[in-house]
């Protein structure tokens, strides 16, 4: 019978916090994100690094937490889905998602939140192929992908002219958009 793992005190910074758990040594950055750290915006698709539903930052570069032991990512400071919006305001990808269909059962969005947003920061200007290569290890069995490319077109143009995305519907998908009536407090919070 072969000996079960033995634990380990692990710790990073996770969205911000510090976090610090008792891990088997060689556990699954994914299931500690998960299980323990409680960041269940981290998907687990097919758990062998090839739907990109699991990505997250570490140290600012995108990674697949299936594919990476707990122990790589020690220390690090690691970004999930939950920390793109900045408070009550989404991240420009997060809005440009909602305006232009970039997510339907949204079950792969937080991959491609996170390794959209990390491609924005490095390429602030990309041509529609260039999306399409950043994307190319992300699967999404709803869209078809040709509105998550308009999404990233859009959020690279919001980001770099820093002003919203078209709105076509009349819908906000911000319910706290910048500006002088912008609320201190969450819509249903008397003050
Ligand atoms: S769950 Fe990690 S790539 Fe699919
Ligand atoms: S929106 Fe359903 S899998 Fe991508």
């Amino acid at each position: 019978m072969l000996p079960g793992a033995g634990k380990e005190a692990w710790q990073a910074n996770v969205n911000g916090e510090a976090h610090e758990h008792l891990v088997d040594s060689n556990a699954i950055l994914l299931d500690v994100l998960r299980d323990q750290a409680g960041t269940l915006g981290v998907k687990r698709g097919c758990d062998m690094g090839t739907c990109g539903c699991c990505a997250v930052l570490i140290d600012g570069e995108p990674k697949l937490s299936c594919l990476c032991l707990a122990k790589e990512a020690e220390g690090t400071d690691i970004t999930t889905g939950e920390r793109l919006a900045d408070g009550h305001h989404l991240h420009p990808i997060q809005q440009c998602f909602a305006e232009a269909g970039g997510s339907q059962c949204g079950f792969c969005t937080p991959g491609f939140l996170i390794v959209c947003s990390a491609f924005m920061e490095e390429n602030p200007e990309p041509t529609r192929d260039e999306i399409k290569c950043a994307i190319e290890g992300n699967l999404c069995r709803c869209t078809g992908y040709q509105q998550i490319v308009d999404s990233v077109e859009m959020a690279a143009a919001m980001k770099r002219e820093g002003v919203g995305p078209p709105d076509a519907t009349g819908a906000k998908s911000d319910p706290h958009p910048l500006g002088p009536e912008e609320p201190s407090l969450p819509p249903g919070s008397s003050k």
